[in-house]
């Protein structure tokens, strides 16, 4: 055994195959040929890294598709009994380009954005403005001006001093604006477990004992439209209860603020789980749907309510699946830990600057050698990059071939949600280009930032030609 496997956590075994392709963590597409190779799509990943080198982004558009139809569908058929509506925002801060904005509104969604450079690739891509939503804790007033001049479907405001920034703006426009409130409804789920804490420290929304006062300033304003309430309680979300503890809690506040009007509408945010490695067992969406609407029909039963229509803005759980990421193995060390205990350490050509979900949260991933498969026993592996970091890891434990070599290509899994968007070039490493597969063929959706593309912003190696020169010396003449 080269290779302890007392290092590693307690939810990794040592798997009896691993070339394996765990079920539900890869795109439904991949599979090994006759050879052993990794196809995506319908594309060999080795023909991928010789066409547009590693690491590589590669996103399956079919699996991003589907996933999106799918979660449409779960909530759609969840309402339906109850004679409402359900939208389904895709949350573009999980993967944001033009082509997966024309992807996910081809397929029925609108789209969330959160900034106003999120905004600006929603547009130039072609969206109907009426169907983007529009949040975030710290719109700047341009942000705001030019959301509101694009004609966007629905703000979600987020503080006081964002409200009279609203009212200010719409009003000078002269038109109306559709706007929901967000409140924090306590319910904090950030994995497994929730928190039921009346006011928590943290930046976004409104408490719900504040929501009131909110709505009420709101209506007082002809020019803005209250169209509900809006709650997200995390990311990475499995099972249903803390959403049906928060729907429970929003759906009271709700029924108060119906004596002010009708409030058509009710958004619940996005945060659905997925599955990063062969243990993770997240709820089925079509379940999870079920679950959050039925809680809500009962809520409002309860209180003998007209239930509202319904919004969700998951991101990661109709992009996650869809993305994997190729890199070059370039060396490898078995390092001794103590007592006989040895790690083998393979290092890619990418890391924390591709994928900063490790560093940031200590995120799981598994990996697989994608470029052929090997009969050589399981050795537990710690992948990491080549950053000048010790916490530039990119899968802090799985099993691969012992064989593992410089030269195979190494697939990393469930990368479509929060790698790319995350990506920065630290070290001055390029940012990989997002390449789409589909039906056998293969093209680039975003380009990659070369060396030479960070050259060109060094404003030191031009003299700043396209520089505007402050001085004070000037100004002072
Ligand atoms: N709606 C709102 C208001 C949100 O803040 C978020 C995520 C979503 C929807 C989408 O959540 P999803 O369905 O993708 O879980 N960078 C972190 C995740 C940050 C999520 C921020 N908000 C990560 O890599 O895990």
């Amino acid at each position: 055994m080269s290779a302890s496997t007392s290092l590693a956590p307690d939810w990794l075994l040592p798997p009896d195959d691993a070339n394996a392709l765990a079920d539900g963590v890869w795109p439904a597409s991949a599979h090994r040929d006759d050879d052993g190779v990794l196809h995506i799509g319908g594309v060999s990943t080795s023909q991928l890294s010789r066409r547009y080198g590693t690491p590589l982004y590669v996103v399956d558009e079919e699996e991003l598709r589907a996933r999106a139809r799918r979660t449409l569908a779960a909530f759609r058929s969840a309402v339906e009994p109850h004679g409402v509506q359900a939208r389904v925002y895709y949350a573009g801060k999980a993967f944001l380009c033009a082509e997966v904005v024309r992807w996910v509104t081809a397929e029925g969604l609108a789209v969330d954005v959160c900034t106003g450079g999120e905004l600006a690739v929603a547009l130039a891509a072609g969206a109907d403005p009426a169907r983007l939503g529009f949040h975030g804790n710290n719109k700047s007033v341009a942000e705001l001006e030019s959301a509101v001049g694009a004609g966007i479907g629905s703000i979600v405001i987020d503080s006081w001093i964002e409200l009279e920034r609203l009212i200010a703006i719409v009003e000078r426009g002269g038109g109306t604006q559709t706007v929901l409130v967000r409140v924090n409804s306590g319910v904090h789920a950030e994995t497994h477990d929730f928190l039921a804490t009346a006011h928590e420290d943290q930046k976004f929304g409104f408490t719900l004992e504040e929501a009131p006062a909110v709505v009420a300033r709101i209506r007082q304003h002809a020019s803005l439209v209250f169209a509900g309430l809006h709650c997200h309680i995390g990311s990475q979300i499995f099972g249903t209860a803390g959403f049906q503890e928060s729907a429970a809690r929003i759906v009271e506040v709700h029924a108060a603020l119906l004596e002010g009007g009708e409030i058509p509408v009710l958004n619940l945010g996005g945060g659905f789980g997925i599955a990063y490695t062969s243990v993770d067992d997240p709820t089925p969406i079509e379940a999870l749907a079920s679950g959050i609407v039925e809680a809500v029909a009962r809520e409002c039963a309860r209180r003998g309510i007209r239930m509202p229509n319904l919004a969700f803005e998951p991101g990661r759980a109709i992009v996650g699946q869809a993305g994997v990421t190729l890199y070059d193995v370039g060396t490898t060390k078995p390092v001794e830990i103590g007592d006989g205990a040895q790690r083998l350490y393979v290092s890619v050509d990418g890391g924390m600057s591709d994928n900063a979900r490790p560093a940031l949260y200590g995120a799981d991933f598994s990996a697989r050698i994608a470029s052929r498969v090997s009969h050589a026993e399981p050795a537990l592996v710690r992948v990491v990059g080549k950053h000048c970091e010790s916490g530039d890891i990119v899968v802090d434990a799985d099993y691969l071939p012992a064989d593992v070599a410089p030269g195979d290509l190494l697939a990393v899994p469930a990368t479509g949600a929060y790698c790319f968007s995350l990506a920065n070039t630290y070290n001055y490493v390029p940012r990989p280009p997002v390449v789409a597969v589909r039906d056998g063929s293969a093209r680039v959706i975003v380009r990659g930032v070369g060396i030479e593309d960070l050259l060109a912003h060094d404003a030191g190696l031009d003299g700043g030609a396209d520089m505007p020169v402050l001085s004070e010396r000037s100004e002072s003449k």
